[in-house]
């Protein structure tokens, strides 16, 4: 009996340390993160490169990449060859192989970001969907051409629409965040980066460490609260309601008022009217039974806003008191 449990003890522990390792390495593994090397090749100098490179000079030597200090890379060397890879296989041969290039031909999407990240270090970028689908660094940046700020390769939004066409078509909607607005006069209101970091972030690369309200809050603060009489979906999530990119209905709303409300619910007063046929009597609560439901009252129906009544829809610190005992109805 005893040394039954004995074998079964030491499996448990074989079978923890199987199931550590599989969990070891399916979290430390990403898709081709790693540093990159050529073999045998030692670092030179700018000097070198512009030996053959010589436009290179005039384009580097005003760059931010020349004019930072050593104590902001982290110990790494600045230079063409912090990003190039030791080049003096290359500079003897001028084989095109034997340096790091960003156009695909020697380096992984992973690798090129490994090259950035060994200085730039203070990004969430592990955390990010980006280099899990292969996305790199050069995919938005142009170190040496760049079209605007930042060293992009083009200005947002139509950077993020490339590969996001999905999330363009909701900012063409009726209503959206001003993202189009002011693009040709250059003087925008806003773009994709004010809520998103695309170089990962705590929250689903959303800019904020808190939770999502907590983004829609620090520019639409008057809904912050507390309040006496909440509205839970408002505490919990902004977006249960609203999309951030675009809609049809107005306010950014998923979807037209009543039928928004009614998803949780249920109708009363003028939402419980429906279409009356003579047979069919008026529906719901606190309906007016006193009013006959006519043949046209689903437009009054679907037509009403529950908003028109409950104004103070994401909170309030007024009671609504027109039921004795209750209060929390939002009316004011
Ligand atoms: C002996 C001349 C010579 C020297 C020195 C030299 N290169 Fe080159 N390099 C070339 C030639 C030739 C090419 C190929 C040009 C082409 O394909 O258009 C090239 C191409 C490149 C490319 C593009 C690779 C590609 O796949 O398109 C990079 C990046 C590069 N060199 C960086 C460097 C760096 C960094 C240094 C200094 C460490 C350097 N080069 C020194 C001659 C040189
Ligand atoms: C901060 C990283 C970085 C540094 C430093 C850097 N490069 Fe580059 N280089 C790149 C990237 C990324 C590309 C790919 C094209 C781009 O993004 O502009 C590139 C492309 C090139 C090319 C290919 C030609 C082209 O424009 O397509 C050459 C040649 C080159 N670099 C030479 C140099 C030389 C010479 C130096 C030093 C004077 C240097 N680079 C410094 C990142 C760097
Ligand atoms: C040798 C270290 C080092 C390497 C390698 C390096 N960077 Fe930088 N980079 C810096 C430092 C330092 C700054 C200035 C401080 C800052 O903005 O973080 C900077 C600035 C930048 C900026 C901001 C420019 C601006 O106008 O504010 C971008 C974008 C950038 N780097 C992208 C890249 C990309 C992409 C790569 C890889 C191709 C790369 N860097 C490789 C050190 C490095
Ligand atoms: C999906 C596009 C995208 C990718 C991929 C990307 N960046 Fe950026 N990067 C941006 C945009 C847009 C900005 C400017 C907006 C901002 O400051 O957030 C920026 C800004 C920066 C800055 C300046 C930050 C500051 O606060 O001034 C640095 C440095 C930088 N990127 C480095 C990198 C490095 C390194 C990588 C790869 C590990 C990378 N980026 C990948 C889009 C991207
Ligand atoms: C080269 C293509 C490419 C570009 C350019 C690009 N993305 Fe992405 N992005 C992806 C892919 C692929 C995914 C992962 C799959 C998906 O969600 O569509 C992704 C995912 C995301 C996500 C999902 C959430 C997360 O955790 O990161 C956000 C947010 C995002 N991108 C924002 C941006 C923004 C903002 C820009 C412009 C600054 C941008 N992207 C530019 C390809 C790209
Ligand atoms: C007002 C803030 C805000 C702005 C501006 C914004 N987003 Fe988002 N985005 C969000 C939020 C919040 C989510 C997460 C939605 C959720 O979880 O319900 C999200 C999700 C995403 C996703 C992943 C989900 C999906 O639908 O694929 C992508 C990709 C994305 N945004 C791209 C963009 C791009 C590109 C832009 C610029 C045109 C942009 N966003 C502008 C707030 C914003
Ligand atoms: C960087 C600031 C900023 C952030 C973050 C932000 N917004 Fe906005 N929001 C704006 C601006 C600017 C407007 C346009 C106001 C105007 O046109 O007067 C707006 C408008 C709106 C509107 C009204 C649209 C209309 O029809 O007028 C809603 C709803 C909204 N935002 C919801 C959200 C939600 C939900 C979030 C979080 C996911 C969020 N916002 C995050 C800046 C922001
Ligand atoms: C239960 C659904 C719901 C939730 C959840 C919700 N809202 Fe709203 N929101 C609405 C409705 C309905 C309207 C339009 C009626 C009105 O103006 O009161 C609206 C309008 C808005 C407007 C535009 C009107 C204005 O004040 O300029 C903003 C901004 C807004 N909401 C922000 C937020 C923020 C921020 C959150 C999260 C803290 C949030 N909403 C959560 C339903 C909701
Ligand atoms: C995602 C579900 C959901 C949506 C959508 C939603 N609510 Fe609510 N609402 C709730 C929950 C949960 C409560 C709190 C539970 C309760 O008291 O019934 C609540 C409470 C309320 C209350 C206060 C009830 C009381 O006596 O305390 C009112 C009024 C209200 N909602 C109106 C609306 C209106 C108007 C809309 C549409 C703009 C709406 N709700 C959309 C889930 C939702
Ligand atoms: C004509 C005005 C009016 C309209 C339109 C209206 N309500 Fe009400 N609603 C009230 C009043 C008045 C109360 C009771 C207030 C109180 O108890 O203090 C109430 C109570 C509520 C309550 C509290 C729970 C209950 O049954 O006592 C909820 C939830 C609610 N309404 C949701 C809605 C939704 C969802 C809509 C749209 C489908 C809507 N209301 C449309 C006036 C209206």
């Amino acid at each position: 009996m005893k040394k039954k449990i004995r074998i079964a003890f030491s499996e448990i522990i074989l079978l923890s340390i199987l199931l550590f390792i599989v969990l070891f390495i399916s979290c430390s593994f990403r898709p081709n993160f790693s540093k990159p090397d050529i073999e045998g090749a030692v670092r030179v100098s700018n000097e070198t490169c512009y030996g053959c490179h010589d436009t290179m000079k005039k384009i580097f030597q005003n760059s931010i990449h020349d004019r930072i200090a050593p104590f902001e890379t982290g110990g790494i060397e600045k230079g063409c060859e912090a990003c190039h890879g030791a080049g003096s296989k290359h500079a003897e041969s001028g084989d095109p192989a034997l340096i790091f290039s960003y156009n695909g031909k020697n380096l992984t999407p992973g690798q090129q970001s490994y090259l950035c990240v060994q200085c730039h270090t203070r990004m969430n970028w592990q955390s990010s969907e980006h280099p899990a689908h292969d996305v790199s660094c050069t995919d938005c940046h142009s170190i040496h051409t760049p079209q605007t700020g930042k060293l992009l390769a083009k200005s947002e939004p139509s950077l993020c629409f490339d590969c996001h066409q999905h999330i363009r078509a909701k900012i063409m909607m009726p209503n959206h965040h001003p993202i189009w607005e002011g693009e040709k006069t250059g003087r925008k209101r806003m773009t994709c980066s004010d809520c998103h970091d695309p170089h990962g972030s705590a929250v689903d690369g959303l800019k904020t460490d808190e939770r999502l309200n907590d983004l829609c809050l620090k520019c639409h603060a008057r809904y912050q609260g507390p309040y006496v009489f909440e509205h839970e979906p408002v505490i919990e999530d902004c977006c249960i309601c609203h999309d951030p990119h675009g809609s049809i209905a107005d306010n950014l709303l998923k979807q037209n008022e009543p039928f928004l409300c009614l998803q949780c619910h249920q109708f009363h007063f003028h939402t419980g009217k429906q279409g009356y046929d003579g047979t069919v009597p008026p529906t719901g609560s606190r309906n007016y039974t006193a009013v006959t439901s006519t043949y046209d009252s689903w437009k009054i129906a679907t037509t009403t806003r529950c908003t028109q009544c409950h104004t103070q829809i994401h909170g309030s610190d007024l009671p609504s008191q027109s039921v004795p005992g209750s209060g929390g109805a939002l009316t004011r």
